[in-house]
């Protein structure tokens, strides 16, 4: 069986005015009836071929994170809970020392991405499996549409198993210049931010790697309080850690690794135009949530929380309302969000 690893920690500021702090995206129900988080969780929920999931989350989060999983029959994961944010290599570290068997699969996932093709991304796994049972670290990979700045890049190297490639070498958010010449040369995918590896191979990597990290993550579970399936590693030793993301604290520098290249109708939904993209959309191109009225109007997204919005004769904006905010963009200047964040 495979261990799900559930990262939740996220802020995520580039869906506002409906990802906030108190509610971020993972929380929120963007694509249907049910949220980011709970789709990630029911997307591991068959016991036969996974353990319960971790759910690593911030502690301010615990009360929503059970919630969101009883509303859909998850009952048995165990909550870790992070006393501050120090990014997703301690969170993952956490992960690890919490595993009941240190030579279990871990299935490290983020809580706010869509997979459109489950069937795809099992078989991926299933792919990957026998080289992370023998130590690599394993990783999905992507194919580039664009070169976006704000993922990793993996070059292929020599396939090791059906569907399965060694990486040759693993480039973190590259600038601009050199994400558009490694699409060019074309043996290079996106990472797409899930790793598999076993807890044992993952901790021998980070003290490698990182072991002030290492240390500092042990410390704070060696003292962490227990209340029924909640764990609450102690402040004082993980506020140590420092902060850094896996793809640069351990997958850059590692050996071994192995990516699956995998289509699987993946996003990482990282703003409102990519929500666009991958909704349901009515005969006019308009993606519509909440209490919305519109004609003569097409190529819009607009998501109406709690007020009514109507729309007539107006093509290609990204409108949302909620609660006090409302905000209209034309589509394609979604990155502006993160402005409006601010303050
Ligand atoms: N528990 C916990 N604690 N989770 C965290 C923390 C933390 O401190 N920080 C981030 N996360 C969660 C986020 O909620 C998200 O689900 C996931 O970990 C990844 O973090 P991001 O901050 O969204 O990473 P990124 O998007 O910049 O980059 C990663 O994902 C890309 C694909 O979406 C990298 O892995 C890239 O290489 C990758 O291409
Ligand atoms: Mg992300």
């Amino acid at each position: 069986t495979i261990t799900p690893v559930i990262l939740s920690g996220g802020g995520g500021t580039r869906l506002w005015p409906m990802s906030t702090p108190v509610s971020p995206k993972q929380f929120l129900a963007l694509t249907g009836v049910h949220t980011m988080f709970q789709l990630t969780a029911m997307r591991v929920r068959d016991r036969t071929r996974f353990t319960a999931p971790i759910v690593v989350a911030n502690v301010a989060h615990a009360q929503i994170v059970e919630e969101q999983l009883a509303a859909v029959g998850i009952n048995d994961a165990i909550l870790l809970l992070e006393p501050c944010a120090r990014n997703t290599a301690p969170a993952i570290a956490l992960a690890a020392l919490a595993c009941p068997d240190a030579e279990t699969a871990m299935l490290v996932m983020p809580s706010d991405h869509v997979i459109a093709d489950l069937a795809a991304f099992d078989a991926a796994t299933d792919a990957l499996l026998p080289l992370v049972e023998n130590g690599w670290l394993a990783t999905y990979g992507i194919s580039p549409t664009a070169p976006e700045t704000g993922y990793g890049y993996i070059q292929l190297d020599a396939a090791q198993a059906p569907g399965v490639h060694a990486v040759r070498r693993f480039v973190e958010k590259p600038d601009i210049a050199r994400a558009t010449e490694m699409i060019a040369g074309g043996d290079h995918v996106w990472n797409g931010g899930i790793f598999l590896f076993r807890a044992d191979n993952f901790l021998e990597a980070l003290s490698a790697h990182a072991p002030d990290m290492l240390a500092a993550a042990k410390s704070s579970m060696a003292l962490a309080t227990m209340q029924g399936h909640r764990i609450y590693p102690q402040l004082a030793a993980f506020e140590q850690c420092p902060s850094d993301s896996i793809d640069y604290a351990v997958m850059e520098k590692a050996d071994r690794v192995a990516v699956a290249p995998v289509s699987m109708g993946w996003s990482d939904v990282g703003s409102w135009d990519s929500l666009h993209e991958i909704r349901d959309k009515d005969g006019d191109d308009n993606a519509l949530s909440g209490a919305v009225r519109i004609d003569a109007s097409t190529g819009n997204l607009v998501h109406a929380d709690g007020i009514r919005i109507s729309l007539h004769g107006v093509n290609d904006l990204i409108v949302v309302a909620n609660g006090t905010e409302v905000m209209i963009l034309p589509r394609g200047k979604s990155q502006k969000v993160r402005d409006f964040a601010k303050d």
